[in-house]
C-alpha cells in the first residue's frame, strides 16, 4: 500500500517510487502540509511545526487564551478562509446569512485500492485497482453541515499523485461556492522559479520562468477555454534545478475551461500553490443534498529536472490519461487539405491531392473545414453539418469511397461548439449560443458560441455528428474550436445560475465527446482549438491526440513543440509539414528541416503535394518511409531535450524505444553566424554499457555517446534553417 497512516501521529504518508507526499491533522483537525519531495523511508518528524505569538497573525482559541497558533502561519493543505488565515484560501463559501468565513476540519478518512472516475469529468485512471492506490480526508464543517472530500490516488509505480475535491452541502440551507481549488499546498521556503507555459495564437506554450517574490503571481484563463495564451500547468524549480537535475515540482490540471494556477509567497517565504476552476465570475449554487466535484489536478515531483518530470507526466497521459483504441496504437500519416486549398476545393481536387498522396506512402487524407453547408469562407454555415452539394455533389460517402479506394483513409473536420449567425440552425434556435438577453451578441470569426451548457443543445449537436460520422467511411475527426466566450450567460439557467455557465458548459462539452467517442470507438479525434489552444489533459482524455499549433512554420515549431514537451507527450502532438513560403510567418525553410521537425510529432503534409517536383516527391516519399520505421519510438519511446531553442540558436532533443533498443536524435540550427564554433550534441537516456551503431556504420558507446558526444557535421555551419537526423540501434 502507497498510502500510509500513522494513527498515534495522525501521520499521512502518501509514498510513489521516488517521492514522499505527508500530511498531518494538527490540534483539533487542521490538516498541515507536512513534506513533498525526495522519497523518505519513514517521516518522524525531524523538521517539526513550531507555533510562536506572532504579531497581527490571529488566534482561533480566543477561549484558551492561546496566542502561539494562527492558521496564517501554519503550512496548510487545503486553507479556508475566515479563521486567521490571511493568504489565498483553496476555497470560499458564500452562507445564506452572507458571511464567507467557514472552518473545516478533518473528520474521518478512507484509504482503498484503485482509484474512481470523477463524475462527469476526465480524468487519470487504473486499468487494475493495484496500479493506484485513494486516500479520501472527509473534512467538516459542522455548523454549516458541509462536508468536503480531499481525494489523493497515489500512482506508485507512475510517480504522480494526483488530487481532487467534492464539496457535498448535507445542511438545509443554500451555500454559494465561490472558490473551489483542485489542489492547495503549502511550501515552507520560497526558494524557486515559477514556470509556466505561455504565448498565443501561433506562439503557444513559451517556456517562462521567473524567481518567485513576495505576493502573488498566477497564470489563469478567463476566455472559457484553458487557452493558448497560458496552459493550465504551472511547476516550481528549486533554485539551481534546470533540465537535467534538480527537484522539480508540477501541477497541471485536467481541464479545459477557465482556470486559475496561483503561487503566493507570504510574510515568512512561504510559499502557498494552488491550481483549480478560475474563481473569476465563477458561483455554484449548492442547494441542500447537492455535490460539487472540482476538476483533477496531477501532480509531479521529480529530483531529475524538467526532463525527469516530463517523461513522468508524458507516461502517465500516455498510457492513463488517453483511452480508447488509438491509445497504445500507431497514429496513421495524414494529408490535410486547409493550406492546400483553404475553403476553394471541389472533389476533384480533394482526391488528387489525395491521390498524390497514396504515391508518396501517405495513410490518411483529411478534409479540412468548407465542405458543409453553404461555406465557402468562414462566414457562414457552421451548425449545418450536411454536405455542400455544390462542392461535393456526390456526397461525402461518395468522396469517401473514392479516397478509399485510392488506398487512404477519409477523415473529416468539425467545429461542433460553434454556430455562424448566417447559418440555418442559428435562425432556428437564435436562444442556443451563450449570450446575455440584454446585450448584443459579439462574434469572433463571424461565429457565437453554442450554449453547451444545454442538455437540448448537446443532445443536437450529438444526433448531427452521429448522423455524419454514420453516414460515410470516417476514421478521423479533427475537432476544431476557433472563439473564446462573450457576453457569458444561458437562457435556461435562473438568474442565481448565471456564474455557473462556462463551467457546465465544459461538462456539456466533455458529455458531448464521451458519449461520440464511445459511439464511434474506431474513429481517430484531434482537438484543435485555432490551433494548440486547448492543449490540455481535459481534451487528451477524449482525444489523444492535439493540433500543437496553427503556426506550422518549422522554426517557430521548434519553440511550439518544445514548450509542449515539458508536459505532454509527442504521440498527442499533431506537427505536419506545409508549404514555402510559410502562412503564418513568411519563412522559407529546407523541405529537409521541415520534415524533421514534424517527424518529431504525429507525423502529417498540410500543402498540396500535387505541385511538388520529382525531387521533392522523393524526398516527402523518404520522410514518409522513414517515419514508419521509426513512429512507434516518436509516439511512444521516452523523450529527451538537448538544447533549448528559448535560449540559443539551436535546438535538439531525442527519443529512446521503449525497449532501449534504439534511438533518434534531432539537432536544428536556425540562423547561419559567421565563424561558429564547433557543436557536439550530448545524448541522453542510452545505456552507458551498450554499443550502438549509426546509420553511417560508425560504432559507439552509449557512454562516450551521452559524456563525449557527438560532433555536429560541419557543413551544418553554413546555411539558415539547418538540421539533421541519427538513427542509432543498440548493436549486441
Ligand atoms: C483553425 C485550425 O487550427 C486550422 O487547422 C483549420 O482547421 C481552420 N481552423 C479551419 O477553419
Amino acid at each position: 500500500m502507497s498510502i500510509l497512516y500513522d494513527e498515534e501521529r495522525k501521520i499521512f504518508h502518501l509514498a510513489t517510487n521516488k517521492t514522499s507526499y505527508v500530511l498531518e491533522v494538527v490540534r483539533d483537525g487542521y490538516l498541515a502540509h507536512r513534506y513533498w519531495g525526495k522519497k523518505i523511508s519513514r517521516f518522524r518528524d525531524s523538521n517539526t511545526l513550531v507555533s510562536i505569538d506572532r504579531p497581527l497573525s490571529p488566534n482561533p482559541y480566543p477561549h484558551r487564551k492561546e496566542s502561539a497558533f494562527s492558521l496564517d502561519t501554519l503550512t496548510q493543505e487545503y486553507p479556508g478562509y475566515g479563521t486567521t488565515d490571511f493568504r489565498t484560501p483553496a476555497y470560499q463559501i458564500q452562507l445564506e446569512s452572507g458571511s464567507t468565513t467557514t472552518d473545516l476540519r478533518v473528520h474521518t478518512h478512507r484509504i482503498f485500492k484503485g482509484k474512481p472516475g470523477l463524475e462527469g469529468l476526465p480524468a487519470t485512471y487504473v486499468d487494475n485497482e493495484n496500479e493506484a492506490d485513494t486516500l479520501e480526508i472527509v473534512l467538516r464543517d459542522s455548523i454549516l453541515d458541509l462536508t468536503v472530500i480531499l481525494s489523493y490516488s497515489v500512482f506508485e509505480q507512475g510517480d504522480a499523485i494526483t488530487r481532487s475535491v467534492r464539496f457535498i452541502n448535507e445542511g438545509d440551507e443554500k451555500l454559494r461556492l465561490l472558490r473551489a481549488s483542485s489542489m492547495s499546498a503549502d511550501f515552507g521556503d520560497a526558494e524557486y522559479e515559477m514556470l509556466h507555459l505561455s504565448g498565443g495564437w501561433s506562439n503557444e506554450r513559451n517556456v517562462i520562468k521567473r524567481p518567485l517574490q513576495k505576493g502573488i503571481q498566477s497564470v489563469e484563463s478567463k476566455r472559457g477555454a484553458s487557452s493558448p495564451q497560458h496552459n493550465p500547468f504551472l511547476a516550481l524549480l528549486r533554485r539551481g534545478a534546470g533540465e537535467d537535475c534538480g527537484e522539480i515540482y508540477g501541477f497541471n490540471l485536467v481541464y479545459s475551461g477557465n482556470f486559475l494556477a496561483n503561487v503566493e509567497v507570504d510574510q515568512y517565504d512561504t510559499t502557498r500553490v494552488s491550481i483549480g476552476i478560475n474563481p473569476f465570475d465563477f458561483a455554484w449554487l449548492l442547494k441542500p443534498d447537492e455535490s460539487f466535484q472540482t476538476p483533477e489536478a496531477v501532480m509531479v515531483y521529480s529530483d531529475e529536472g524538467l526532463g525527469g518530470m516530463s517523461r513522468i507526466y508524458h507516461r502517465l497521459y500516455r498510457s492513463r490519461l488517453c483511452r480508447g483504441e488509438f491509445r497504445d496504437k500507431e497514429r496513421p500519416i495524414l494529408i490535410n487539405n486547409w493550406e492546400a486549398t483553404y475553403f476553394d476545393f471541389n472533389a476533384d481536387k480533394i482526391e488528387q491531392i489525395a491521390a498524390k498522396g497514396k504515391d508518396l506512402g501517405i495513410e490518411l487524407f483529411v478534409l479540412d473545414d468548407g465542405w458543409f453547408g453553404k461555406r465557402d469562407d468562414d462566414t457562414s454555415s457552421l451548425g449545418d453539418w450536411f454536405v455542400n452539394q455544390n462542392k461535393l455533389p456526390g456526397g461525402l460517402e461518395d468522396l469517401a469511397k473514392r479516397i478509399n479506394k485510392q488506398g487512404l483513409q477519409f477523415g473529416l473536420w468539425f467545429e461542433p461548439e460553434m454556430v455562424n449567425e448566417d447559418s440555418d440552425l442559428y435562425r432556428k434556435h437564435p436562444d442556443w449560443v451563450i449570450h446575455t438577453a440584454e446585450r448584443p451578441r459579439s462574434t469572433g470569426r463571424y461565429q457565437l458560441v453554442l450554449d453547451f451548457s444545454r442538455r437540448d443543445v448537446c443532445d443536437a449537436i450529438i444526433r448531427m455528428l452521429s448522423d455524419v460520422l454514420r453516414s460515410a467511411p470516417i476514421t478521423y475527426v479533427k475537432w476544431d474550436m476557433n472563439r473564446h466566450m462573450t457576453e457569458i450567460g444561458s437562457a435556461l439557467l435562473p438568474p442565481e445560475r448565471q456564474r455557473e455557465t462556462a463551467h457546465r458548459y465544459m461538462l456539456g462539452l466533455y458529455r458531448v465527446m464521451d458519449e461520440l467517442t464511445t459511439a464511434f470507438p474506431h474513429v481517430l479525434f484531434e482537438s484543435c482549438s485555432s490551433g494548440g489552444g486547448r492543449f490540455d489533459p481535459g481534451m487528451l482524455y477524449y482525444m489523444p491526440q492535439t493540433w500543437t499549433s496553427d503556426n506550422s512554420d518549422a522554426i517557430s515549431r521548434l519553440k511550439i513543440q518544445y514548450g509542449t514537451s515539458l508536459v505532454y507527450p509527442v504521440s498527442a502532438m499533431g506537427a505536419h509539414v506545409s508549404d514555402v513560403p510559410n502562412h503564418q510567418v513568411g519563412r522559407v525553410t529546407p523541405l529537409e528541416t521541415r520534415g524533421n521537425v514534424a517527424l518529431s510529432g504525429v507525423f502529417g503534409y498540410e500543402l498540396d503535394l500535387t505541385t511538388f517536383s520529382e525531387q521533392e516527391e522523393q524526398m516527402v516519399k523518404d520522410q514518409v518511409a522513414f517515419y514508419k520505421d521509426v513512429r512507434r519510438m516518436v509516439q511512444f519511446g521516452d523523450f529527451y531535450r538537448l538544447l533549448n531553442p528559448f535560449e540559443g540558436n539551436e535546438a535538439a532533443w531525442m527519443f529512446v524505444s521503449e525497449d532501449g533498443s534504439e534511438a533518434l536524435a534531432f539537432y536544428y540550427k536556425v540562423l547561419a553566424q559567421p565563424n561558429l564554433g564547433f557543436r557536439t550534441l550530448r545524448l541522453k537516456g542510452l545505456n552507458p554499457d551498450v554499443l550502438y551503431r549509426l546509420d553511417d556504420g560508425d560504432l559507439f558507446g552509449g557512454d562516450e555517446l551521452m559524456y563525449a558526444g557527438l560532433r555536429v557535421p560541419a557543413e551544418l555551419l553554413m546555411g539558415d534553417f539547418r538540421s539533421k537526423v541519427w538513427r542509432l540501434r543498440r548493436e549486441d
